[in-house]
């Protein structure tokens, strides 16, 4: 089993959704860098419920406690940051018909058998996207890191239940596809409640979740991140490509089915003609005109703008009574979930989609000596 990742930069997140805490451990970080604690707690918040009448009922502040690895001014000093996020609301009782009914579509029936019984259903348990916390908070800190660095990274909503947002401007990086590119990151930095670059399709999307919660039920999404700024090279070819370093933990975000980079599945539509990025000079570097590598190739970074897409399914915990089996009696058994859940997860997803590339993007750099604190 492994809740870690990393190589130069390593991270691990532990705890459950109704234990004390949850956490994140992370070791290799330079010294001499002091984040900025505030940013990061209302980087933090962003991914916290209660922002919108579909969140989860369950009231956590989610504010990020560091209780290692900073020294007496609040820079990294070396040793393991270790980051606490505290579970305040928890009421197991909501998962009482749990613990022998498992519920369609989630991990109750695999961790049963995988651990014989003894996991812990309570809140979705290791499972729940509640260990997305910490991890969120080392992310931000990691994306600190790499903004200082000059890399930026954003991402949005790019559909929720078949709404589409305006894509990012990345297949066209001719000079003003990246000035609108820019533009579109710097708004949605800007604090966008809804991350949305297109707020008419927002107002789309939001009524399309509030109509399947109020017909007891849930919606999917796509959420889509890009990263500019990168050095050329970072990566590796092969099993460590920087596809390959960022699939791991990006499938490790509850929920998560499906990831494509660049042009993704489109590719496989089109001509290598039109594939093909064409190179040019500008200003005395090497760029390309379009970018439907996404930024990639070879497993390495081309030093275009990076990006990749996320399919969210949706959430599984929904209110209406499904068709279960009781695991000791092996009988057909009907579940209704009760609880306090999410309708759609790719919302709340952002900030957490941002914060895993980070630390992806800076344990890559880290590897190849390509990034100066
Ligand atoms: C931000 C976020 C919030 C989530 N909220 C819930 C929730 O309230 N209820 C639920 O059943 N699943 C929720 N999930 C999804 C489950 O954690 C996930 O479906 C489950 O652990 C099974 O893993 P899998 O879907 O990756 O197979 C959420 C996921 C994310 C990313």
């Amino acid at each position: 089993m492994s809740s870690s990742f990393g190589t130069a930069l390593r991270v691990s997140v532990f705890g459950q959704s109704h234990g004390a805490a949850v956490g994140a451990l992370v070791e290799g970080l330079p010294a001499g860098f002091a984040p900025d604690l505030d940013a990061l707690r209302a980087f933090v918040a962003r991914r916290s419920p209660g922002r919108f009448p579909w969140d989860t009922r369950r009231q956590e502040t989610d504010a990020p406690r560091i209780v290692s690895g900073l020294n007496a001014h609040g820079a990294t000093c070396g040793a393991p940051l270790c980051i606490l996020v505290e579970n305040a609301d928890t009421r197991s009782a909501d998962y009482g018909n749990l613990r022998f009914v498992p519920r369609p579509g989630h991990a109750d029936y695999p961790a049963w058998m995988k651990w014989k019984g003894e996991n812990d259903i309570f809140g979705g348990g290791h499972f729940s996207a509640r260990v997305m916390a910490p991890l969120t908070a080392a992310g931000g800190i990691a994306l600190q890191i790499l903004e200082k660095a000059g890399i930026r990274i954003a991402a949005h909503l790019l559909e929720v239940d078949g709404i589409a947002d305006a894509p990012f401007t990345v297949r066209d990086s001719s000079p003003a596809g990246l000035a609108a590119l820019a533009a579109e990151m710097d708004a949605l930095a800007d604090g966008r409640e809804f991350p949305v670059i297109d707020d008419d399709a927002g107002e789309r999307m939001k009524e399309r979740i509030l109509a399947a919660q109020a017909e007891l039920d849930s919606v999917g999404g796509i959420c889509e991140c890009v990263a500019t700024g990168l050095p050329v090279g970072a990566g590796s070819p092969l099993f460590d490509s920087l596809e390959s370093q960022l699939a791991r933990v990006l499938f490790g975000i509850p929920a998560v089915k499906g990831i494509e980079f660049g042009a993704g599945f489109d590719a496989a539509r089109m001509r290598g003609s039109a594939h093909n990025d064409p190179y040019e000079i500008r200003g005395g570097a090497v760029m390309t005109k379009t970018d439907n590598a996404g930024g990639i190739l070879g497993g390495l970074s081309t030093g275009m703008p990076l990006r990749l897409a996320l399919a969210f399914k949706p959430i599984s915990s929904i209110g209406r009574e499904q068709d279960s089996v009781d695991l000791v009696a092996l009988e057909p058994a009907k579940l209704t979930v009760h609880g306090r859940h999410d309708v759609c997860a790719a919302v709340r997803a952002v900030p957490i989609v941002e914060a895993a590339c980070a630390l992806v993007l800076l344990d890559a750099l880290l590897q190849d000596g390509m990034i100066e604190v």
